[in-house]
């Protein structure tokens, strides 16, 4: 069976050699008596030519796309005028002298021969037949990559004393924000396994036991609505550290992210990363994800409008709130008809704003619906804002998390609408001093921004019960290109301080035993100060392979329903099954 070269390794410099390939018949073509075939496997393409008349090639002329077969033959250059420039093996072929079928194919549901472009061929039949879909080379170039990314991690964090610890899998709930994949145990009728939201409280506890520097490619599951950047099952790079401060862990992270795109991709980027305060984030570019490779920053308009003769300015400033702008100039404002406007408020109100206003330069005035509630001051300030005929201002006036937000998903929003260059390369980002809880609108309470283990700043500690909202946590999330890569925190490590973070999440003591009982035990005895991040490593995969959506980078991706087009899961159970765990179905949906 032994290959003695893979397809894509053929060269001019192998004229003349016997040869043994293996491999699928990607087209064959018969050309009155002289088949050619393109034979394909993971390294590439080679054109391979058969005599169907001679007694050792036994049924080329059968030969079928996708077709598993066994070839010797010798290989030879193409004559000059045959070469092809298509194939990296192009300027050869190899005269096949023994054919051996080993599998016989029927005929795929799509082509997989690169004649039809995959974007023509609906994604869920590729799903569904996704080994298939594999075998296209643009397909399985991602796995490839994601291969060559784990490898140079394992590589870089061995180097540094990093341990590969394993996690269970089958645990209690790790609150990371979203809800649990429940597993019933039938061993203890009417209790469940949570599948891990990230291997958070193992990996703290694995500081205590004085594992000092942890990793793991983690696989995470979390049950919340889906995206083209999320999955229900997906991967992190977990990583914790004993006795670093947030400067320890962000220069490993980005000599990390160094060798890791320089090994996986062969491209250098820049260090150190730019840092980003979370308000400056937000204030800037309306996110706390920010794509920074292109301007068209958000304007502070707090002190323009504080006395605004506009209610709907001002009453949201009196309550503390803010007033957020965007200003178009030529050529791009004249690109923003009212029509485009709409469509932007619409997107504006999905991010949960009232409105967006809007003012257009119209000589030494504004035009536009707001314009007569303008006095000389909020002019004068908005023309230095807005100089010339035709210059469109946007506005957004909320709470000031909204404000930013909505103005923000404006921002991005018009970048593709406007087909905004972008800046190349890979922007990578610190977004750093976040606060540590967030208000929870549905309880009126205070809810945690990462989760309930990073730790405030010492300074602010003393506002933990004072002022929730004005203590600010040691985490920091990385971004690449809009999108949020990783994330992290410093820990706390005393039972006191983590106490007075579950009492301030609005959890008493019997709710924090009951849930986190194990944790807090462990925190008596001896926590070393420690911290980490995850990297979301399906979204670092897409990025770097320019993928648009993480289902390219995972081998057997969910849709988006979150269901396994090729297995059909989630299945449902079979009654012995149930009966087994304990469990009644009330209501099934077929
Ligand atoms: P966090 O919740 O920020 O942090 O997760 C880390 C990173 O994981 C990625 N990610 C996802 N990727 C694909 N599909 C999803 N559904 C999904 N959810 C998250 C993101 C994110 O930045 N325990 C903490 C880390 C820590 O504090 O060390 C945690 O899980 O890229
Ligand atoms: P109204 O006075 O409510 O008709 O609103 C006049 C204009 O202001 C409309 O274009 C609204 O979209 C916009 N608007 C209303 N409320 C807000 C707000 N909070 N922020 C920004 N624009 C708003």
């Amino acid at each position: 069976m032994r290959r003695t070269h893979t397809c894509g390794a053929l060269r001019a410099e192998h004229d003349g050699l016997s040869v043994t390939l293996l491999g699928w018949v990607n087209r064959a073509r018969d050309l009155g008596g002289l088949v050619f075939v393109d034979l394909r496997d993971r390294t590439g393409m080679i054109q391979v030519v058969m005599d169907a008349a001679a007694d050792t090639i036994v049924g080329a002329d059968a030969l079928r796309s996708e077709w598993v077969v066994r070839i010797e033959g010798r290989v030879r250059l193409r004559p000059v005028e045959q070469r092809s420039a298509r194939l990296a093996t192009g300027d050869v072929e190899v005269e096949a002298t023994v054919l051996t079928v080993l599998s016989e194919a029927d005929t795929p549901p799509f082509p997989v021969d690169g004649s039809v472009d995959a974007a023509d061929v609906n994604e869920e039949l590729r799903l569904k037949h996704r080994y298939l879909d594999l075998r296209r080379p643009e397909a399985m170039a991602p796995l490839l990559l994601r291969h060559r990314v784990i490898k140079a991690i394992w590589e870089f964090l061995d180097r540094e004393d990093f341990v590969q610890v394993e996690t269970p899998l089958l645990t209690r709930s790790t609150p990371e924000g979203a809800r649990d994949f429940l597993v019933p145990a039938r061993a203890r009728p009417g209790h469940v396994y949570a599948l891990p939201q990230s291997p958070q409280l193992f990996k703290q506890m694995l500081m205590m036991a004085g594992v000092e520097r942890y990793f793991q490619i983690a696989r995470c599951f979390r049950d919340e609505d889906l995206r083209a950047d999320r999955q229900p099952d997906f991967t992190q790079l977990d990583i914790e550290m004993s006795f670093v401060d947030q400067d320890d862990v962000l220069e490993l992270n980005e000599r990390l992210m160094h060798h890791v795109v320089r090994a996986a991709t062969g491209t250098e980027i820049s260090l150190p990363f730019a840092r980003l305060p979370y308000r400056d984030a937000m204030d800037r570019y309306g996110s706390d994800k920010p794509d920074v490779r292109f301007g068209l920053e958000l304007a502070v308009l707090d002190d323009v409008f504080a006395a605004s003769a506009f209610n709907a300015f001002r009453a949201p400033l009196d309550a503390g709130g803010a007033v957020r702008g965007l200003v178009l100039r030529a050529p791009h404002a004249g690109a923003v008809s009212r029509k485009t406007i709409e469509e932007l408020e619409a997107h504006a109100k999905q991010h949960g704003a009232k409105g967006l206003a809007w003012v257009r330069r119209a000589g030494d005035a504004f035009s536009g619906p707001i314009s007569k509630f303008l006095g000389d001051g909020e002019m004068v300030a908005l023309a230095a804002l807005a100089p010339d005929e035709g210059d469109l201002i946007l506005f957004v006036a909320d709470r000031w998390s909204v404000a930013c937000t909505a103005l923000g998903a404006v921002r991005t929003h018009l970048r593709s609408l406007l087909d905004l260059p972008i800046a190349p390369g890979h922007a990578f980002l610190w977004v750093t001093d976040f606060p540590l809880l967030d208000r929870d609108e549905a309880s009126g309470g205070w809810t945690y921004m990462h989760h309930p283990f990073t730790r405030p700043e010492d300074d602010d500690l003393p506002l933990l019960e004072r002022d929730p909202g004005a203590v600010r946590a040691v985490a920091y999330d990385l971004v690449l290109n809009g999108h949020e890569i990783g994330g992290g925190s410093l820990r706390i490590h005393r039972l006191d301080v983590q106490r007075r973070m579950f009492a301030a999440l609005g959890m008493d003591d019997a709710e924090a035993r009951e849930r986190f009982g194990f944790f807090l035990e462990a925190l008596r005895f001896g926590a070393p100060p420690h911290g980490g991040i995850a990297w979301g490593l399906d979204r670092l995969v897409m990025l770097l392979a320019g993928a648009r959506s993480l289902r390219e980078v995972i081998a057997f991706p969910k849709n988006q329903r979150g269901v396994d087009p090729l297995t059909d899961a989630p299945a449902s159970a079979n009654r012995a099954q149930l009966d087994e765990l304990g469990l009644t179905v009330r209501e099934r949906v077929s």
